[in-house]
């Protein structure tokens, strides 16, 4: 199927395209120069200035050379739509996937697509599951297994596309805050057990390489290893903020499928993500049937009809911005993993809190406790703290509320349980003066005497 394209290339000559010198991403050039603060400063200069983002995490980031990159492909199908859609669109995204794929280490390109989002990938595999469900292939007491802080998206897909075929949902509560991968394990263990009661059998286990919220990097391989072990059927890793911020290897993790977004942690614009299908099964659509339906889903993701493509386009780009780092992508993920547990270490101490895991079980986000005085009780109580943050400081920040479980692993502080976290991101344009933004609004509220649920809701 590749060759089709591989021959479409071809036939159609030399194809002049902004990325017409990145044919492979086999074997990057690294820079011998590391780059320097002020060109980075440069590459992010369209951020508001004056605010400290510290939520890479949720809306990602993407510099401005790579945006150039977008504008030039954008142009570039203006100018001859028709020679564009013919002749370039589809050997371009043949590009950015053969990247992705030995970025991933996948076996062949045909098992890598590219799609909008984390979103879209979960309704690619849940929809397969429905699909197998009508053929007969579930029975009654079949389930999904899942952790307990699964994203709502991936939820209410299991909702919109599960729950109707009678398949019933295990869910694991993730132990948190977290000491170890072995509490996690045996967390996981006990919920498989559960999946299995009744004769029932496992037949999907949706496990995130990095949670969201609280954020937690999870012992994919580990638990994988146990699913096939306990003839779990199939594996969707949710790896929505993996790339660019852990190694990502398809093979040596094992799922069945892998999504993981490329605009959070690896640089891309809005928005693009790879989905990665162990086997080549051709019972795996995407959402939106185009004139490619039934080629298999690289085809079906690479035209769902008339739109911008441009974020998929710009892979090749991507890797000329992160190679210019000393170190690549490997580098720039040891500097956001060093620097958020230095920030995050920074504050714990001044609020004399808690970290939510071990350093080790982060990658560029960490869990930091907020003082238990603040008095985060609520869902709501954290929305507030949020709000307020953004408004009064200009301070992007997650903010998280987690129940007591009344174990003796309840944190405290000297004032009380601690109840609150915030979620902490670290991108290369982060600087120290965001946390310290971070850590003086927090103290500022204490000397107040101020707490959350005095705070105004936006
Ligand atoms: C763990 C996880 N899964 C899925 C998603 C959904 O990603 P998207 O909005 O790009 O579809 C997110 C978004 O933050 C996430 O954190």
């Amino acid at each position: 199927m590749e060759n089709e394209i591989d021959t479409d290339a071809h036939r159609n000559g030399a194809v002049e395209s902004p990325d017409s010198n990145h044919h492979t991403a086999k074997k990057p050039k690294l820079a011998t120069l590391p780059i320097s603060e002020p060109s980075i400063l440069d590459e992010f200069s369209h951020h508001q200035r004056g605010v400290a983002r510290i939520n890479n995490g949720s809306f990602g980031s993407c510099p401005r050379s790579v945006l150039a990159a977008q504008t030039a492909w954008q142009l570039r199908f203006l100018q001859q739509p028709d020679d564009f859609f013919f002749n370039v669109l589809r050997p371009a995204i043949l590009r950015s996937r053969t990247a992705i794929k030995d970025i991933i280490n996948a076996d062949h390109v045909d098992r890598v697509s590219l799609v909008d989002n984390a979103t879209t990938a979960a309704a690619i595999v849940l929809q397969q599951i429905s699909r197998r469900s009508a053929q007969g292939h579930f029975q009654p007491n079949d389930t999904v297994i899942m952790f307990h802080c699964a994203y709502q998206a991936v939820k209410k897909s299991i909702e919109a596309y599960v729950t109707p075929i009678g398949g019933s949902v295990v869910e694991v509560q993730l132990p948190f805050p977290v000491r170890s991968n072995e509490e996690i394990v045996s967390e996981f263990k006990k919920g498989l057990e559960k999946g299995k009661l009744n004769g029932g059998k496992v037949r999907l286990a949706i496990i995130d390489h990095i949670t969201s919220m609280p954020s937690v990097v999870l012992p994919v391989r580990e638990l994988i290893k146990i699913c096939r072990e306990q003839g779990v059927e199939q594996v969707f890793v949710d790896g929505a903020h993996a790339i660019g911020s852990v190694r990502v290897d398809v093979k040596e993790i094992g799922a069945d499928f892998y999504v993981s977004n490329l605009y959070k942690w690896f640089f891309s614009p809005p928005s693009v993500a790879f989905l990665y299908c162990k086997n080549n099964s051709n019972d795996v659509h995407h959402p939106i049937v185009s004139q490619e339906y039934g080629k298999g889903l690289p085809f079906e993701s690479a035209w769902v009809g008339m739109r911008d493509y441009s974020p998929q386009l710009v892979v090749p780009s991507i890797l000329e911005f992160v190679n210019r780092f000393e170190g690549g992508i490997d580098g720039i993920m040891k500097r956001n993993h060093d620097g958020v547990v230095k920030m995050g270490s920074m504050l714990k101490e001044s609020w004399g809190t808690v970290l939510g895991s071990p350093p080790e079980m982060c990658a560029s986000m960490i869990m930091v406790g907020l003082p238990s005085r603040l008095c985060v009780k609520s869902d709501d109580d954290a929305l507030r703290l949020r709000s307020y943050l953004r408004v009064y400081h200009a301070i992007e920040v997650l903010v998280y509320y987690q129940a007591l479980r009344n174990d003796d692993r309840d944190p405290r502080d000297k004032d009380g349980f601690i109840t609150g976290y915030v979620r902490i991101s670290h991108q290369i344009y982060n600087t120290v003066d965001d946390y310290h933004r971070l850590k003086t609004a927090i103290n500022q509220l204490l000397d107040d005497g101020k707490v959350c649920s005095g705070l105004l809701k936006e």
